[in-house]
């Protein structure tokens, strides 16, 4: 199965794709595309010898038809957004339906939406004090975080002292759980059944 992960920051969930031993033989990192021109995790890439691409207005950067092509030419079957912060555009959506997930740290559909990434989530749960936080997969659509949830992992935070803290705690499940998802999805066992996402046995 051919992926291609969007990225924004430091890239520690695409590191954890790539080191993975449960993926190996079944997947293939295609390509590392970012909204930045010099984006941390592009380093990460490129020690696996994978090619980048900036997504964007920026000279030398990928506008929303040309992304189109160049997914269609590497042949990829599953979009992985990694901490990828910027709205999918509709072209890619509709061509790519169910064939994109993102990897949100907080358990939805709480701690959602726009202007939710990162340490914001972590500051809002902490200041909720819940006392479960966790980490969920889904599938992308239009808008930020509303799309189907695929798989999602908890953990006790009840005696965390600090948002981030619980960031800690939820990106260790995160690269587990993303990893979890992809084999899934590349063994075929993801469905849809009654309307609801299932992972069959
Ligand atoms: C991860 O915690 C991911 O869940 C989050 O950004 C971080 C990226 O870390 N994504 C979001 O907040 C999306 N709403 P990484 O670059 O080290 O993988």
């Amino acid at each position: 199965m051919n992926i291609a992960v969007f990225v924004s920051g430091r890239g520690s969930n695409l590191q954890a794709i790539l080191e993975s031993d449960d993926l190996k033989g079944l997947i293939n990192v295609v390509a590392v595309l970012s909204d930045k021109v010099l984006c941390p995790a592009f380093l990460i890439a490129e020690n696996y010898s994978i090619p980048t691409k900036s997504i964007g207005n920026k000279a030398g950067s990928l506008n929303n038809q040309e992304l189109l092509e160049f997914l269609v030419a590497k042949k990829v079957d599953l979009i992985v957004l990694a901490g990828y912060l910027k709205l999918i555009p509709h072209e890619i959506i509709d061509v790519f339906r169910n064939r994109i997930i993102n990897i949100h740290p907080a358990l939805l559909p709480a701690f959602g939406g726009k202007g939710m990434y990162g340490i914001n989530v972590h500051r809002a749960v902490f200041e909720s004090s819940a006392k479960v936080s966790g980490a969920t997969v889904h599938f992308v659509d239009y808008t930020y975080d509303t799309g189907k949830i695929v798989a999602q992992r908890c953990v006790d935070i009840s005696e965390v002292k600090s948002p981030e803290e619980i960031a800690q705690k939820v990106l260790n499940i995160e690269h587990q759980l993303l990893p979890f998802v992809i084999r899934n999805i590349a063994l075929n066992k993801i469905k849809i059944e009654n309307n609801r996402v299932v992972i069959t046995k």
